[in-house]
């Protein structure tokens, strides 16, 4: 007998196709039905989960009896309760690698646009405001040569700091739990403790997980570290970041400008910062690539389809549950 998929989030046709030629899949919502109804009407049957954006733990997993595997099709699982699937013994996969790029090029394009007023100065375009050369209020700051300073140089915070190295000449600093010798050697990126990093950056990048160490790492004492020209990125989680302490730090011109991918609560709704000229807000899309998405759907596809039929799966979040088979 086939086992039982369950998706909690959409998926695209291709995806679909080559799941329903090895399992049973269920779609809430496909056939226009309520999705949270159907959701809750098939997870005791699901033997495997498969999607994004959802929180699952012990909240919401009480009834999934059978499940076996959850496939995130992410990077990041602060989403899940890890601790409950351990002790359920429930195997949770992720999509490293494959967003590593695109992800690294959306942080790369917040800063550009935050530090050049690239989607400030679209609107005031767009909006008839070009009247004559502009005014030097409108300028923006240069980012070559500049000092860019990342919190986290993981796989996507190394790739942002090549492009800012090798793409623009700016000098590297980095902080985290560890040294990474051959990132110092190949970029000539420097190690500092969190709040040197903070004073000498020009541009702050935060690319670090959530997780109990990283929840509110930038809040009000840390803003006040940054130089008052300085732009502060956010591409990992929301819940990173003091958002309140960002908000009064930018009301008060504290640093110049943000650029911001993620917020504490999504989707973002009537924030001050839309109010804000001088950030750029967009809708969580590091990955949003037609190719980057199809490579992370297909990636947790391979991790869900593993598992199920007792294999080891590629990416494996909690590897302390896996029995083999
Ligand atoms: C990821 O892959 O973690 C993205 O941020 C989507 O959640």
């Amino acid at each position: 007998m086939k086992n039982t998929v369950l998706a909690f989030s959409r998926l695209n046709p291709a995806v679909i196709e080559r799941l329903q030629a090895h399992v049973e899949l269920i779609v809430p919502g496909a056939d226009g039905g309520d999705v949270e109804a159907q959701f809750a009407a098939a997870l005791p049957r699901a033997h495997g989960l498969l999607g994004v954006g959802r929180r699952l733990g012990r909240a919401n997993l009480q009834a999934a009896e059978q499940l076996q595997v959850i496939s995130s099709i992410s990077v990041g699982y602060d989403n899940y309760e890890l601790d409950y699937l351990n002790e359920r013994g429930i195997l949770l996969t992720n999509t490293p690698d494959v967003l590593t790029e695109s992800t690294a090029d959306l942080g790369f394009a917040l800063l550009m646009s935050a530090a050049r007023r690239v989607a400030e100065l679209d609107a005031w375009t767009k909006a008839g405001q070009w009247q004559r050369t502009v005014d030097p209020s409108l300028f923006g700051c240069d980012v070559h040569g500049k000092t860019l300073g990342i919190i986290g140089l993981g796989n996507i915070g190394a790739a942002i700091a090549r492009r800012g190295r090798f793409g623009f000449n700016m000098p590297v600093l980095y902080s985290g739990n560890s040294r990474k010798p051959a990132l110092e050697q190949e970029l000539g990126a420097q190690y500092r403790g969190l709040d040197a990093l903070l004073a000498e950056a020009d541009f702050v990048c935060i690319v670090v997980p959530l997780s109990a160490q990283t929840r509110q790492l930038i809040g009000r004492r840390e803003l006040a570290l940054m130089k008052p020209g300085a732009i502060l990125v956010n591409i990992a989680r929301g819940a990173v970041l003091d958002e309140a302490a960002l908000i009064e730090a930018l009301q008060q011109g504290r640093i110049r400008g943000a650029g911001l991918d993620v917020y504490e609560q999504e989707p973002l709704r009537d924030s001050p910062l839309f109010a804000m000229g001088q950030v750029v807000t967009l809708p969580h899309i590091g990955s949003a690539t037609h190719e980057t998405r199809q490579a992370m759907a297909d990636r947790a596809v391979d991790n869900l389809l593993a598992a199920l039929a007792g294999e080891r799966p590629r990416d494996l979040v909690n590897p302390q549950v896996w029995r083999g088979v």
